[in-house]
């Protein structure tokens, strides 16, 4: 099962392609905030470790010149597919009356956008929302209509349900008390940020959302301007963790905004998690948010509530997986 506890070894390739110089860098030198770094050329920025495996799927063509919105599609869809995966697409765990629901939207660098959401049995949502976005006059499409409107464009019928997440899911119902809690292990979204050979910026995220959660429930990861926002002039920002704290602060339009203002991709991170942070009631250790971003001039950034969440960056020079830094030390 690939969950984000498992470890996966860094590897930097020969020449990372990381600036000096830069303030962010000269921070994380000096023993300061890490994370904010610049690079060359093509850029995929994925949540948790997992995103790896999106990356390594989205980068042969975004190396060769591809179009960053055709790489994000490409890195979600390997997520949703991917049978091991408990938090997105087919072997997603279901909600408590053990439906799969899945939320997913993708963004342009012309502020395109599309979305699904509380969409069940098709594959992949991340091209539903594509073609939302692209062959419709609309942004959004949820539910019954969703799904209606992805058979009619050709998207095949789905069981998601694996036989191993219902047995887990079976033995929550058996083990847990029937109530939603906000379970921070189980809010693992894939979100993913490209910046392609042109300097086009795109994301998308794609989640079967909050484990167990009520039928019904939406979480962040279909609301642009929470779980993702690009400006292809400034830059792009996504979300992973508790959607309805992502919700509440707009937080992935809240750090592309403070980029406008000029602060680094790392430092609009820190300031979305502050907001989160700051209105936290007097158990913050039940709250993970994890931030990304992505300025136009490729410089990456990342923060998180707690310790934890990792991002996976590949640019021609590196392949890595690491932990993003947090605003709290211990969970
Ligand atoms: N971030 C995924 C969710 O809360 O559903």
């Amino acid at each position: 099962m690939t969950t984000r506890r498992r470890f996966i070894r860094a590897c930097a390739l020969a020449g990372a392609a990381v600036s000096s110089g830069h303030p962010d860098t000269a921070a994380r030198e000096a023993g300061g905030t890490a994370g904010g770094e610049r690079h060359e050329g093509p850029i995929l920025l994925s949540t948790w470790d997992f995103g790896q495996a999106a990356n390594a799927t989205a980068w042969p063509a975004l190396a060769a010149g591809g179009a960053a919105l055709d790489a994000v599609e490409a890195g979600a869809r390997q997520a949703e597919a991917d049978p091991d995966n408990r938090t997105v697409g087919l072997g997603g765990l279901p909600d408590r009356d053990g439906h799969v629901t899945l939320d997913a939207c993708i963004m342009d660098h012309q502020g395109r956008a599309g979305s699904v959401c509380f969409l069940e049995g098709i594959l992949h949502p991340v091209s539903v929302a594509r073609r939302v976005m692209e062959a419709t006059p609309h942004v959004m499409l949820a539910g019954q209509g969703a799904r209606r409107f992805a058979l009619a464009e050709g998207f095949a019928s789905a069981d998601l349900l694996t036989d191993e997440a219902r047995r887990e899911w079976e033995e929550w119902r058996r083990t847990a008390e029937y109530r939603p809690r906000a379970n921070r292990e189980r809010h693992d979204t894939l979100s993913i940020l490209a910046r392609d050979r042109d300097g086009r910026l795109a994301g998308a995220c794609t989640t079967s959302g909050m484990s167990y959660k009520m039928h019904g429930r939406i979480g962040d990861s279909p609301i642009i301007g929470a779980a993702l926002y690009v400006d292809g002039a400034v830059g792009a920002a996504c979300a992973t963790g508790h959607g309805e704290f992502v919700m509440r602060t707009l937080g992935s339009f809240l750090v592309v905004e403070l980029m406008r203002q000029g602060r680094s991709a790392q430092t609009a991170c820190e300031e979305a998690v502050d907001r989160i942070a700051r209105g936290l009631g007097a158990d913050p250790a039940e709250v993970q948010v994890g931030y990304l971003a992505m300025s136009a001039t490729g410089e990456v950034g990342g923060h998180a509530v707690q310790p934890g969440f990792q991002r996976a960056l590949r640019t021609a020079r590196i392949d890595t997986v690491d932990d993003v830094p947090s605003r709290f030390t211990t969970r």
